[in-house]
């Protein structure tokens, strides 16, 4: 019941460290469809690193060019596509999202507790809203953003232990 070229196949949702890019490119070899990324879409359009837009323009900046790479991806991509954690909070994606969902369109929320989180996210320089103290945090973004990803998703998958390709088949089960 997926849409077809219009958009994507699946799109994947979660906080950092729920693993959506490595996911992502698991569920693209499964499926033999093309894999994006709305964080290398920023990156590509603004010319440096997520962490040096942060720095050098601000989060609202970093926010703005992230809501055009998703309204974009969802209108052209046919694929998975993986969204950047806190792309959910703006609200022009989260109608977009709902229409995709209307159409058909299948969101998938990665969920994942803190304890397998952290290992992926602890010291990573590229997520600037960690830096400072990761797992203090992380919990927060997460305590604050669940309903969100519950609200947009159509499907949850519990992503804890388990390795991409498996997460892909749960995800593939869930659908
Ligand atoms: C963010 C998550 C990051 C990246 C940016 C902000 C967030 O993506 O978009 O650092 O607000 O949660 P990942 O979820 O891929 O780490």
């Amino acid at each position: 019941a997926a849409p077809g070229p219009a958009g994507p196949r699946v799109v994947l949702v979660g906080p950092p460290g729920s693993g959506k890019s490595t996911v992502g490119h698991a569920l693209g070899e499964r499926w033999q469809l093309a894999v994006r990324d709305t964080d290398a879409d920023v990156e590509r359009t603004a010319g440096k690193p997520i962490a040096e837009i942060f720095v050098d323009d601000g989060e609202p900046h970093f926010r703005a060019l992230e809501r055009d790479a998703v309204l974009a991806a969802l209108a052209e991509h046919d694929g998975v596509l993986a969204l950047g954690g806190g792309a959910v909070l703006d609200l022009q994606t989260r109608s977009a999202l709902a229409a995709y969902r209307a159409a058909g369109g299948a969101v998938v929320f990665l969920d994942v507790t803190l304890a397998h989180a952290a290992p992926r996210v602890g010291f990573n320089q590229a997520r600037p809203l960690l830096l400072g103290n990761p797992r203090g945090r992380w919990q927060a973004l997460m305590e604050e953003r669940r309903p969100v990803y519950e609200e947009v998703a159509s499907v949850r998958v519990l992503t804890d232990g388990l390795r991409p390709a498996d997460v892909a088949v749960a995800v593939e089960d869930a659908l």
